[in-house]
């Protein structure tokens, strides 16, 4: 009997030590530099604003103050429990809506369902036994990121051993997907191509292969002029009409030909455009030189061979207008027609930036009341493409008399006026100019951006660098999917991978924020979405993976297809959904979409894409066939990952 009380005895005091010896840590005591979030930075103790951590009016002293969506990863391993009260900031003003969850191993422990600004804390109390990943998640609930003040507050962890650690989102290996092209030719690019007849006519035909390459058409109009060095087309655009082309490569290794429709007529950009535009690498600072290197780094690195022509340069070119009004580039861009040259001498097209308010959103000279003598200046130069951003001319807009709801208030009218005022001078000069009105989706300008001349249009602002907007972009503008079509395309704005530029002075490139992953998916989106493809990173360090992910010829040619389908959204649930694109010649693109934070299994029913029968199902990024299915075909998706697919009906 006594050694049972001293064994009882004894495990109550080695219990209570060892309990004891359980720390304890508040999760602001950790590095919360590491968390990724939708907007600004978490907050030690205070909320993502820096006021107070306060919920539904009861004050916290501890805590971490987010934003959705945030990711927070902590390796826990020893841990025993976490604790916290969680909520919408009072900072939201009662507004935004927040979804909090915790997973431990890539296993759901708990969820609070979805929480708006105003309701009372709710308590998280876990047990961490046996598990060593944490992920605590704030979603947005379904309904955008919008005053989503996400706090984690009086959160805490208490561990017996390793102490726990935030650790950012989990490593990830950059596997290279595009097979390398092979020495024998591959003509790429589009299989149809706009322009006005009577127009200077340039086109460097997209081919991969070991050069030198022999290149020949046949079906020519006789106004234009292939070089068979080059592939370089030049000449005058044929009368108006539909001219079938055979373009062919040849090298010791082989030969390929491709379909190229020639259509002269009132269109331009029959598909989305591609190329690259200088701001996320340059920003203000943008040289002549810059511009002049990207193009020569267009044709080194193969970017040219798999369909890239346009070489853009955005804001801050300009200088002062002279005494007669004429624009000229400032101190960096001392000679805009000789660049321009420069550009055309490869094969390759070049675009410029105004805005039709008096300063441009960097504060240069804009285009306001001048637009005909820019208009003409421009084609004089000999650019090919004009981005024309709103920035200075909302004022101008507000104050114009079209308002019929009050001096602040902008009208349909008011919007259209200033687009459809250069399209129509674009118009009118004897060369081929792709507008890209830039206003950030105002007036939702996808329903009349062609009806005042545009050929693609922002959809939405700025797409900045945070991993979330990719899937949030793509669904959103599945919804304006009905006005994509050749000729009129919806810009979700550029492709923001690989090495970005900072804006400071003398801010060196560094990687984006994005995973190997998300790039792929970025691509795989843009593709699905036909949006305008333009690379704006830095061309300088422009990397093996970097130029893997631009440019694979299969996936491109989903973006190119000359339907010109935006892709639909199908099976959508909070972490996944698919996308479907019909081809012009009957298949379809898919991408089965995972923004969940663990991999998943993806099926995508054939009674879902519209399909029947046995399909050949192939894999585009690594351009293999996956095998004929019947009924539905399903695969596992990484986090963030898009798996994409074409389905050709098996004959
Ligand atoms: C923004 C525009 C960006 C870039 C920038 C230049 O309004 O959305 O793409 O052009 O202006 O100042």
């Amino acid at each position: 009997m006594q050694t049972r009380i001293f064994l009882v005895a004894a495990a109550v005091f080695w219990g209570t030590l060892l309990y004891a010896r359980a720390d304890s840590i508040w999760l602001d005591e950790l590095n919360t530099s590491l968390i990724l979030q939708g907007w600004g930075e978490a907050q030690k103790n205070q909320s993502v604003t820096r006021s107070p951590l306060r919920i539904s009016g009861r004050k916290f002293e501890h805590g971490v103050g987010t934003h959705a969506v945030s990711r927070l990863w902590l390796r826990v391993a020893g841990g025993q429990h976490f604790t916290a009260a969680v909520g919408v900031d009072d900072g939201a003003k009662n507004a935004g809506s927040v979804e909090f969850e915790v997973f431990g191993d890539g296993r759901e422990l708990w969820r609070s369902g979805r929480m708006k600004g105003g309701d009372q804390a709710r308590p998280v109390d876990l047990d961490l036994n046996g598990i060593k990943n944490l992920l605590l998640l704030a979603a947005d609930a379904g309904d955008g990121i919008e005053y989503d003040h996400a706090d984690w507050a009086d959160a805490q962890l208490t561990f017996s051993g390793a102490k726990p650690a935030i650790t950012g989102a989990p490593d990830e290996e950059a596997v290279l997907l595009t097979p390398a092209p092979v020495p024998s030719p591959r003509v790429n690019g589009p299989l149809v191509y706009g322009c006005r007849p009577g127009n200077p006519f340039l086109y460097r035909i997209p081919c991969q292969g070991q050069r030198p390459l022999t290149f020949s058409a046949s079906g020519l109009p006789a106004s234009l002029r292939l070089d068979p060095a080059s592939g370089i087309i030049t000449g005058m655009a044929p009368e108006r009409g539909d001219y079938g082309v055979v373009l062919c490569a040849e090298n010791p290794h082989g030969k390929s030909v491709r379909n190229f429709s020639i259509v002269a007529g009132d269109q331009l950009a029959l598909t989305p455009p591609m190329g690259f535009n200088d701001w996320y690498a340059y920003y203000a600072r943008v040289t002549d030189a810059d511009m002049r290197h990207a193009a020569d780094v267009m044709i080194a690195s193969g970017m040219s061979d798999v369909g890239y022509q346009y070489v853009n340069v955005d804001d801050c070119w300009m200088g002062q207008r002279d005494a007669a009004g004429n624009l000229a580039g400032n101190a960096r861009f001392p000679d805009m027609k000789a660049l321009a040259d420069y550009i055309h001498a490869r094969g390759l097209k070049a675009g410029l930036y105004t805005s039709p308010g008096p300063l441009t959103c960097a504060s240069c000279t804009g285009t306001f009341d001048h637009e005909a003598q820019d208009a003409r200046q421009f084609a004089d130069w000999g650019f090919d493409f004009l981005k024309y951003d709103w920035c200075s001319y909302g004022r101008i807009a507000r104050n114009s008399n079209n308002s019929s709801s009050g001096p602040q208030a902008i009208s349909l009218a008011a919007y259209q006026l200033p687009y459809r005022k250069m399209g129509s001078l674009l118009r009118q000069q004897s060369r081929d100019l792709v507008f890209n009105l830039c206003q950030y989706g105002m007036g939702d300008v996808w329903c009349w951006g062609a009806d005042v001349g545009g050929h693609c249009w922002r959809t939405a602002g700025d797409l900045g660098f945070s991993l979330q907007q990719l899937f949030a972009v793509a669904l959103k503008n599945s919804e304006y999917r009905a006005w994509s079509r050749p000729g009129a395309w919806n810009d979700p704005d550029y492709i923001q991978i690989g090495h970005i530029g900072s804006a400071s002075a003398m801010g060196q490139p560094k990687p984006c924020p994005l995973t190997p992953t998300e790039q792929y998916s970025f691509m795989s989106l843009w593709c699905l979405m036909a949006a305008p493809l333009f690379y704006s990173g830095d061309m300088t360090t422009l990397d093996e993976f970097t130029l893997n992910v631009l440019c694979n010829p299969e996936v491109i040619e989903v973006d190119q297809d000359p339907l010109g389908q935006s892709a639909a959204v199908a099976r959508l649930t909070p972490t996944t959904f698919l996308m479907i694109k019909e081809m012009a010649d009957g298949s379809k693109a898919v991408g089965l979409c995972n923004q969940g934070e663990f991999p998943v299994q993806l099926t995508a029913p054939w009674s879902v894409l519209g399909l029947s029968g046995q399909q050949r199902v192939r894999d585009l990024w690594r351009q293999k066939d996956l095998g004929v299915f019947s009924n539905e075909f399903s695969l596992p998706v990484p986090r963030h990952g898009v798996a994409l697919l074409r389905f050709h009906p098996e004959k």
